[in-house]
């Protein structure tokens, strides 16, 4: 078992053939990690990785793939709202399965792709910043998967004393989409640099993290990210003048009454966006 802070070695990385994981892989690879890639297909372009074909659901072909790994990255799953047994399946059971692999296996790290939607109905603060482990309050069936998979990560930790990084992302994106993410932007640089973090932090234990870089107009604390070595560089004040210009002509950028109020914005609404939908 790999000790803490030791740092760089073999990394799983499940739903690896996805938009973040493609974000953060060759960043990783390049601080000099070695990384596993795990998904349920094999895209064309795999960067350099050793690559198992499997569900994360196949406990047996997961622990072929964790075999003589120190960490995991755990970002397989389905990423917006969907129907229930759908969720369940992937979002709930998968990461039970990664967990329990995990544990067997002998690794003693996991970060979690968690969400801020596990928090999505907590009220925009009119001042201060809502703290990095506020209370769940889900606003999706999605939302509510990713508050079991914080408890599952608070339980593996609790019971087998496993370091466990749950990473509440907020919208992790190439730039703002629109004004909601003048506050919520994730820059997939400073998603590099925090997962990073929690491969090389020496701060192990239970953290929940707000996923979000250095945004002017952030209300989510730093002080969790901080705690772990996180330290954000891009802030999307820098497209605020562009995309606020942008708004005047296609006002569907500009915040919602949603946006304004919940820190889940539009996932709070009685018609969240739905994977069927992309
Ligand atoms: N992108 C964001 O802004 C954001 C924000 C908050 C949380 N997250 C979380 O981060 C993770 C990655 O998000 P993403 O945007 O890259 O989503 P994505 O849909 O692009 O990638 C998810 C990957 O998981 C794989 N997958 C799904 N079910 C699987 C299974 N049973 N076995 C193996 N692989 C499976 C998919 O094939 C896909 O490649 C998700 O858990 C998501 O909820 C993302």
């Amino acid at each position: 078992m790999t000790k803490l802070g030791s740092g760089r070695g073999r990394v799983a990385v499940t739903g690896a053939a996805g938009s973040l994981a493609r974000d953060i892989i060759p960043g990783l690879q390049a601080s000099g990690h070695t990384v596993i890639g795990i998904d349920r297909f094999t895209p064309e372009e795999t960067s350099g990785t050793e690559w198992f074909e499997c569900s994360i659901n196949d406990r047996a072909a997961l622990a072929r793939a964790f075999e003589g790994c120190d960490a995991v990255i755990h970002l397989a799953g389905i990423p917006l709202e969907a129907d229930w047994d759908a969720i369940m399946t992937t979002n709930i059971d998968g990461t039970q399965a990664v967990l329990e692999t995990a544990w067997k296996a002998g690794i003693q790290r996991v970060v979690l792709a968690s969400s801020i939607h596990a928090a999505g109905y907590v009220e925009i603060p009119d001042d201060g910043v809502v703290p990095d482990d506020v209370t769940v309050r889900p606003n999706t069936f999605y939302g509510a998967s990713k508050a079991a998979l914080e408890a599952l990560g608070r339980l593996y930790h609790d019971r087998h004393g496993m370091d466990m990084y749950c990473l509440r992302i907020a919208s992790r994106f190439a730039r703002p989409q629109g004004e909601r993410m003048l506050s919520t932007w994730l820059s997939p640089n400073d998603a590099v640099r925090l997962f990073d973090a929690c491969l090389t932090t020496q701060n192990g234990g239970f953290h929940t993290i707000w996923g979000v870089s250095a945004n002017t107009r952030s209300y989510l604390s730093a002080s969790g990210g901080e705690a772990i070595g996180y330290h954000p560089q891009d802030n999307a004040e820098d497209f605020a003048a562009e995309l606020l210009e942008a708004g005047r002509r296609d006002p569907s950028l500009l915040a919602s009454e949603w946006d304004e109020k919940y820190i889940g914005g539009v996932f709070c609404s009685p018609a969240p966006p739905r994977i069927d939908d992309h």
